[in-house]
């Protein structure tokens, strides 16, 4: 059978899929459950057709990812070629980031990703790297715990670098142009819908690895460095 062409088609066999969830499910407490193991959970943030949790679930078996977005129709993409691979390691979740403590328990990720998030140049609370969203990853995530970042966007990567620094964050990677890396890891050589987009059209790809800290960060404060403040430096290596 041929894969349904329209919106509502796929919704529905979204809907069908036993790698899938969504509002309606009951999965805060229970991941450990779903994947039938208590392997270390890894949620990449925004991962549209999920290319890059399926290509981490690929490189490293023993590690659980959940990919998480509103648009069901990138999901069923990811789902589906999740059941097609027969990777079993890889989850799709189709809920707003904002409510995620609605989905996980608190200390139930082990680490996160984000990939190639909108750099929503008007808002930057809106910004999936700013410290409203980055007190959500702190309710489910545990302590100290890794956040990583790819982007095409300036804006997305500075506003990251300036958050870290702000909040006294630990960058453990900071690289402004991912593709000069040599040898390049593995675990960065994997590329999504959008960074194929933006890599035809010649933009530099960014990486930032941080720790997320215990600290929240202050949501009401409007960021803004004080001049001259230096961003953490870039890395040699990832
Ligand atoms: C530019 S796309 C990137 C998708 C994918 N990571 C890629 O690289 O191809 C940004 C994605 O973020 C999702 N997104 C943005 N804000 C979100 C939110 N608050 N909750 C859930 N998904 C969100 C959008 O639905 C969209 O699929």
């Amino acid at each position: 059978m041929g894969s349904p062409k329209n919106k509502l088609a796929k919704f529905a066999e979204f809907d069908s899929f036993e790698n899938t969830f969504d509002y309606s499910h009951e999965t805060k407490g229970k991941w450990s459950e779903i994947f039938g193991n208590s392997n270390p959970i890894v949620v990449e943030f925004a991962c549209g057709k999920g290319e890059y949790s399926l290509g981490l679930a690929k490189l490293n078996p023993n590690i659980n990812y959940i990919g998480v977005d509103i648009k069901g129709n990138r999901l069923w993409r990811g789902a589906k070629n999740a059941i097609e691979n027969g990777l079993n390691n890889v989850r799709f979740l189709r809920i707003q980031i904002d409510n995620a403590a609605q989905y996980f328990n608190s200390n139930e990720v082990d680490e996160a990703w984000i990939t190639f998030p909108d750099p929503q140049p008007q808002k930057r609370y809106k910004r999936l790297c700013s410290g409203k969203f980055l007190n959500i990853y702190r309710e489910i995530m545990k302590p100290n715990s890794r956040l990583n970042i790819k982007t095409d966007s300036d804006l997305f990567y500075e506003t990251a670098l300036e958050q870290a620094v702000l909040d006294k964050l630990t960058v453990e990677a900071n690289i402004n142009d991912v593709y000069r890396l040599n040898p390049l890891p593995e675990f960065l050589n994997i590329q999504t819908f959008y960074e194929n987009i933006w890599l035809k059209e010649g933009k530099k790809i960014k990486y930032v690895r941080m720790i997320l800290g215990t600290e929240k960060s202050d949501e009401t404060k409007r960021i803004s460095l004080e001049e001259g403040t230096p961003l953490p430096p870039l890395t040699e290596t990832a």
